[in-house]
Parts: structure tokens; sequence; C-alpha cells
């Protein structure tokens, strides 16, 4: 995976949209790892992870996973946190971890492979490459090692009762598939996309949150509306005004509505 001219003539996720140094970015990648936490870690605790395990942490963002996997590691363990912006991962200070800096559609990072847990949330869904990707985390298993990937699939806010929030949902992933490459409907993927890999597949499951004005998904969309709004005008005929009155709905305090969930699958590598 090189970087051609067709790559770099395209846009990537961070490039513009979602770029760590906008205000904002931390608080929306905060707000989503708070609504999706509580089941990513009853997810990994299942695998069974523990003292002594090789943790790889992929697109790693805020880091709110990999400050937890890094407790609980112990002493022998380790955790390496990849990203392409490690801005908010330069915060988290554990001896048990180690931050590499990479953009892995365009390099291999020096890692060493041989990792008894690979984990990536909310990551491939947003990387065109994202199946050259899978076949490399996978590559980075060591043999019985675990797999955890974690992806949107929109699977409740088109039969939202709300039209502004229903259109402005599906302009957001229209203008970022047209934009970095977005694809909300990945998680959906994964029963297959594991299987064909060769891992046992040993789970799969969905995390469907509340959106409210309070809580944290309902905060996320706020946030990732405003920061899309000049892609959803550029890309898509959901207008302006469509948009004001999805974030109006987001703030009332009556709604409590359903949107993406995150699809969970995780599988082991023979051996
Ligand atoms: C939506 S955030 C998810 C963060 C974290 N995994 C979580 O769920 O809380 C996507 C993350 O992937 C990183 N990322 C995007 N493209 C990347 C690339 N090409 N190489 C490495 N990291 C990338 C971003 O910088 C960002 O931190």
């Amino acid at each position: 995976m090189r970087a051609g001219q067709d790559h770099q003539a395209r846009e990537h996720y961070g490039d513009r949209i979602f770029h760590g140094g906008t205000a904002g970015e931390l608080a929306r990648l905060e707000a989503l790892a708070a609504a999706f936490d509580p089941a990513s870690r009853r997810w990994l605790a299942a695998l069974g992870v523990g003292h002594g395990w090789r943790c790889l942490d992929v697109g790693a963002g805020p880091g709110s996973l990999t400050r937890w996997l890094a407790g609980q590691v112990g002493e022998d363990g380790e955790v390496v946190a990849v990203d392409r912006d490690t801005r908010f991962l330069e915060r988290i200070s554990h001896p048990r971890l180690r931050v590499v800096q990479a953009d892995l559609t365009v390099e291999d990072p020096p890692l060493p492979g041989g990792y008894d847990l690979v984990h990536a949330r909310f990551v491939l869904m947003h990387l065109r490459e994202r199946e050259e990707l899978l076949d490399r985390l996978v590559s980075y298993l060591r043999p019985g090692g675990f797999l955890l990937v974690s992806d949107a699939a929109d699977l409740a806010s088109q039969s939202s009762p709300d039209h502004a929030f229903r259109r402005t949902m599906t302009g957001m992933w229209q203008a970022l598939a047209a934009t970095i490459g977005t694809d909300g409907q990945w998680g959906r993927q994964y029963p297959a996309a594991l299987a064909r890999r060769g891992l046992r597949v040993l789970g799969m499951a969905a995390e469907l949150p509340v959106v409210s004005a309070a809580s944290p998904l309902g905060v996320f969309w706020g946030l990732t509306f405003r920061e899309c709004r000049a892609a959803i005008s550029a890309h898509t005929d959901v207008r302006d005004e469509t948009v004001d009155r999805a974030l109006e709905y987001l703030g009332e305090p009556d709604t409590r509505d359903l949107s993406m969930a995150m699809i969970g699958g995780w599988g082991r590598r023979p051996g």
C-alpha cells in the first residue's frame, strides 16, 4: 500500500474534515468514546485481555480504550497505539504504552507483529483501503491472537420520526463518502469479511445507544453535523436550513431517538 498520484490527489480523513487541530475535534471524539466505550470494554474483557498481553490499537484517536488496555496488561504486557495524528495520544503517559505516528494507508509502520490482540474502532469505515488494511491487521496477529474490529452500520436513522434528522444523516454519509471515502455501513460486512480472512469468527454484536440532548451520541451528532455542514452543502441536495433543524431536534429536551449502531466483530487467528 504505497502513496501513488491517485492517493495524493484524493482527500482523506483528517486532511480537512475531522482534522485534529479543529476546535471541537477532541470533544467530538470524546463524545463518541463515551457513547461506545462501555460496549467495547465489555467485548474486550470477554476476549480475556489481561496480564502479559501485547495489544495493538489502530487509529486510537483520543486513546480512551488505549489507556484502558494499558491498565489491563500488567507489567509484562504492552500496548502500541498507532494513529496518523498522535496529538491526543501524546497526552497519555503510561509505562506500558508506546505511541507510533503513521498513516496506515501509505506506510507499513515499524511494528514487530505477533500481537495477542489487534483492535480498531471506527477507523476502517473511513479508509478507502479498508479491505487491504483488514488483511494487514490480521497479519499483525500471532497464531491464536484475537482481532476485534468495530465500525458503524447505520441501522436506525432512516426510521427516525424526524424528517430533518433523517435527511441530515443521509446527507452526512453521502458527503463523507464523496470526500474522504467513508462507508457508513461497513460494519455490516464483518461476519463475512472476518471469515474470508481465515479467522475463526467468535462473536458479533451491535450497540445502539440512545440519541438525546444529554446523551454522548446526541452530543457527538451535534458536533459531527456542524463539522460536516460545508461538505453536506457542497456534495448533496440537503440544505443548510435542514441541518439547522436537525441540530434543533438534537437539542430538544424530549428527543429520544436511535441512529448508527456500532457493529463489533471478533475472531481468532488459527494456530
Ligand atoms: C473516528 S476516530 C476513532 C478513534 C478511536 N479508535 C475511537 O474509537 O475512539 C478515527 C481515528 O483514525 C485515525 N486515522 C484516520 N486515518 C488514518 C490513517 N490513514 N492512518 C492511521 N490512523 C488514521 C484518525 O486520526 C482518528 O484518530
